[in-house]
């Protein structure tokens, strides 16, 4: 983050009412507290390629720090960051989905003008609405529905490992070439969306992950925007025709047609509702996912003997996406509002006042975890981590993020043992406050 950027958003904070400290704030920008030290404890909040680091000294410095570059209160150990999950009538969800960077005029205009009034599927929503759509939501989220998805996830995966495996160079990017795809083909086969829209859905997410939580210039924002308008207007058109296909006897077997039949049969949801739970859905249901797949990949292959153990027994699999999602989870801070003046951990935070949750950082907790910073597949306890989050907004597509990642591992065990990282792979992250997604997984293997 440049240094206008970090003082805008600063401004930004300060008219939204949360206090600036300017003098703070001029000091971390060149580097350090007015005593030389640094203020952040090495915290850069959008910074991603390696946080753990900074993740420690906050854990063991500062573990409830108020950053004035955001105007979050960040909150760095497991059992704070877990306590703020579970008390949502003091701490409201209803800011996970506000942009941290505030919309320029420009974009304002566009997404107004073109109709854009989507909101939170459920993650931002707090009782009692979150309550009576996350119930009418779970029911399409069975095991029976993840059962039958099963082949064509395999299939699916299958295919794209074997077009990678045929590249003459034995070179691929498995971020790009596996595990893009996959998690969006499902979620969209789920919502019964044509397949073929994998590329318009994977522009829209990117926006989405950027107006929300990235650090755009007004500039910048603009194509974003007019991604978002389109997105939003295609939920719309989603629901008005499972509708119609309803009124024509042919709803499909998928989980919007799902969610307007049950409409149709007195649940209380109104299609406002249903197409923001598409407009969640078609993003939270596969960006996050094609992370742990990347992730699983890159860690596993960064620790060549725990790969050679899963190579040759698989049934280790299910413990290693654990850990993966512990040690390198897919989201590693997420948002919460004091409701009223409060504390965490002994530090008074004030009604209004945002937090930063960093489950990232509660994940590497030496409370929690012994030996917090090593990978281990075999660790008893990794399912103690908290990057699905913990409570009442808990992950609803878990199951399924977990089910993928599984297949992925297992057909790349049988298809290619030999797969290793590039040498020299020097893999960057983007820029982001709250997802922690690698730029690319860059691979080889044996002829
Ligand atoms: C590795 C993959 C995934 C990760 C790391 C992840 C992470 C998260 C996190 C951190 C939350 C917020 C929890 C909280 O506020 O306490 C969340 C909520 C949610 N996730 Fe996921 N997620 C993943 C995959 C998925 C998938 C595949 C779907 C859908 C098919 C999904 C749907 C949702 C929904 C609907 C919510 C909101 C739940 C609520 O507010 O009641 N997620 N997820």
């Amino acid at each position: 983050m440049t240094p206008t950027q970090a003082e805008s958003i600063a401004d930004q904070a300060r008219a939204a009412g949360c206090p600036v400290d300017h003098e703070a704030l001029r000091a971390a920008m060149t580097g350090g507290g007015a005593d030389g030290s640094d203020r952040h404890h090495g915290y850069e909040p959008f910074q991603m390629k390696d946080p753990f680091v900074a993740y420690a000294e906050l854990r063991a410095h500062e573990p409830v720090m108020y950053d004035e570059r955001i105007g979050y209160w960040v909150v760095s150990r497991h059992a704070d960051v877990k306590a703020v999950f579970d008390d949502w009538e003091t701490f409201s969800s209803e800011n996970a989905q506000a942009p941290v960077r505030e919309r320029g005029a420009e974009a304002s205009r566009i997404m107004k003008e073109g109709g854009f009034t989507a909101y939170s599927g459920l993650s931002a929503r707090i009782p009692p609405d979150h309550t009576r759509l996350r119930a009418i939501a779970q029911r399409a989220f069975t095991p029976r529905r993840y059962k039958a998805l099963e082949p064509t996830i395999r299939e699916n995966t299958r295919r794209a490992i074997e077009r990678m495996l045929a590249s003459p160079e034995r070179t691929g990017d498995f971020l790009a070439d596996v595990a893009f795809d996959i998690p969006t083909i499902t979620i969209l086969t789920l919502l019964g969306v044509d397949p073929e829209m994998v590329p318009t859905y994977k522009r829209w997410s990117d926006s989405r992950a950027a107006m929300t939580w990235g650090d755009l210039g007004d500039d910048e924002q603009l194509p974003h925007a007019h991604n978002l308008v389109e997105y939003w207007a295609e939920c719309q058109r989603l629901v008005a025709e499972a509708h119609a296909r309803i009124a024509a006897g042919d709803a499909g077997d998928n989980l919007i047609s799902d969610l307007v039949a049950a409409q149709q049969d007195g649940a209380e949801i109104t299609d406002h509702e249903i197409a923001s739970l598409c407009y969640s859905l078609l993003f939270a249901g596969h960006e996050t996912t094609t992370t742990l797949i990347a992730n699983s990949i890159r860690v596993l292959l960064s620790h060549r003997e725990q790969w050679e153990r899963i190579v040759a027994d698989p049934v280790l699999v299910p413990g290693a996406i654990d850990e993966v999602l512990r040690y390198s989870g897919s989201i590693v801070a997420w948002r919460r509002k004091a409701l009223v003046d409060t504390e965490i951990g002994g530090v008074a935070i004030p009604q209004g006042a945002g937090v930063l949750l960093l489950m990232g950082s509660a994940n590497r907790d030496a409370d929690v975890f012994a030996d917090p910073d090593a990978f281990d597949i075999t660790r008893a306890d990794a399912r103690g981590h908290l990057s699905f989050g913990f409570g009442i907004h808990y992950c609803l597509g878990n199951m399924l993020a977990k089910l993928q990642d599984r297949i992925v591992l297992e057909e790349t065990i049988a298809l290619a043992p030999t797969l290793r990282l590039q040498d020299g792979a020097d893999i960057d992250f983007r820029e982001n406050l709250s997802f922690r997604v690698p730029t690319s997984v860059p691979v080889t293997w044996e002829a």
